[in-house]
């Protein structure tokens, strides 16, 4: 190892909601190797405390020692101002790696940065594919692969997605769900969150709701058409739906406001609180991507509101079934699980807890062999 690797820096990059859960892990396993200088980078993609500072509360995150402020904007304004800011923080840090997670436009934007400049990246939670070129988070997801150096996988599809694409197999590295890493090293504090107290709401009497794909969220008649549907599983199941701030924006805007006695709207809670809300729900109705896979792994049924998805082990060995995004379906699809049940689900293979331990495994064999 040369003299400068000795203690490598590595910086992981956060910037939206589901970027801090998938992080706290694998900043926890890395730092527990005693070996590297850990530095994090949040791009302000999500800003809002209730997107954002929540969370390093919740986790215990570091404070960054970075913070871009990036802020919202149109796909290219975001994306060309994480580069930006992202370039300069490289000059500073000078990492001999780049930690990214997920699919967000802060995902994609730090690693063409970092590649550009001959820093390697390795992505957390890649190979994911809905085949779905209209899906923001699936343009972030190719590109971000195909550049890659370590590329960390969930489930055996997401290899084979891979492969596929033309990926060298000896980047691939199969190691499991860090989101369920956090979703274990966090349930018994979530358990002593008073949320359900604090909403009134009795274990398994209600439904819980997210919502914020663009493809749902952005024309108003289809959100209204979803907010119907939600309606009429609340007349069954109240539903308690916190709603992310670009789905409020709309809703406020066109004045779309379900009965509250069925749909009972909250601002965005904190991980504690969701991973409550989820664990004690009848069902879970969201577009969310992580949820599909935590309510796999709480064994509660949900139904996802889209018409593809990128994680489909949580369909055919989990909890999850793809219901589209037609009103009577849902609203079916809803009436058939709170009467029938599901059938057998389990966990898939390696969303085990252990995940990140995996990828610092990993990240210590990279060093070893530079
Ligand atoms: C982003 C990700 C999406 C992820 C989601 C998680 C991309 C392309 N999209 O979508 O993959 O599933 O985060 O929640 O990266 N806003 C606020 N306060 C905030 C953040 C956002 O008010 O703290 C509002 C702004 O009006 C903004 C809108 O939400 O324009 C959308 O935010 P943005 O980060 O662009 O995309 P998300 O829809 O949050
Ligand atoms: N989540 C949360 N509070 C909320 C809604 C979601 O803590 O009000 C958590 C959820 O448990 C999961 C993550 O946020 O860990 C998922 O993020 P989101 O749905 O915003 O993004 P996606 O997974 O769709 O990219």
């Amino acid at each position: 190892m040369s003299a400068r690797s000795s203690r490598p820096t590595i910086l992981a990059v956060v910037g939206a909601r589901p970027n801090f859960m998938k992080i706290a892990p694998v900043w926890r396993a890395l730092e527990a190797r005693g070996r590297y200088r850990l530095r994090l980078c949040h791009t302000g993609q999500h800003y809002d405390d209730n997107m954002s500072k929540v969370f390093f509360d919740d986790l215990e995150l570091p404070r960054p020692d970075v913070y871009l402020g990036v802020g919202s904007g149109t796909h290219a304004e975001q994306t060309g101002r994480i580069m930006i800011a992202f370039d300069a923080v490289l000059d500073d840090a000078a990492p001999d790696l780049v930690v990214v997670v997920g699919d967000v436009n802060s995902t994609m934007a730090c690693t063409l940065v970092a590649v550009k400049r001959g820093i390697p990246v390795a992505h957390v939670e890649a190979g994911l594919r809905s085949f779905d070129r209209t899906m923001p988070e699936e343009i972030n997801r190719v590109v971000t692969d195909v550049l890659a150096d370590l590329l960390f996988t969930t489930s055996p599809e997401a290899e084979e997605n891979l492969r596929r694409e033309g990926v060298p197999p000896e980047r691939i590295h199969f190691v499991g769900n860090v989101m369920i890493d956090s979703l274990r090293f966090y349930e018994a504090r979530a358990e002593r969150s008073t949320v359900l107290d604090d909403l009134g709401l009795e274990p398994r009497a209600y439904g819980l709701v997210t919502l914020h794909r663009p493809s749902n969220v952005d024309d108003p008649e289809h959100l209204r058409a979803l907010a119907g549907a939600l309606e009429a599983v609340g007349e069954r199941l109240p539903l308690v739906f916190p709603v992310h701030p670009r789905t409020r924006r709309m809703m406020d805007e066109r004045g779309i406001a379900p009965a509250p006695e069925r749909v009972r709207r909250i601002d965005p809670v904190g991980y504690l609180d969701f991973v409550k809300l989820m664990r004690y729900s009848a069902l879970v109705l969201t577009d969310s991507g992580g949820i599909q896979e935590e309510t796999t792994a709480l064994g509660i049924p949900c139904l996802t509101i889209r018409p593809n998805t990128e994680r489909p082990i949580t369909c055919t060995i989990g909890t999850n079934t793809l219901v589209g995004t037609s009103p009577e379906r849902i609203v079916a699809q809803a009436r058939r699980v709170l009467e029938e049940g599901i059938g057998d689900a389990r966990v898939p293979d390696r969303w085990d807890g252990c995940a990140a331990g995996r990828i610092a495994d990993v990240v210590d064999a990279f060093f070893d062999d530079r």
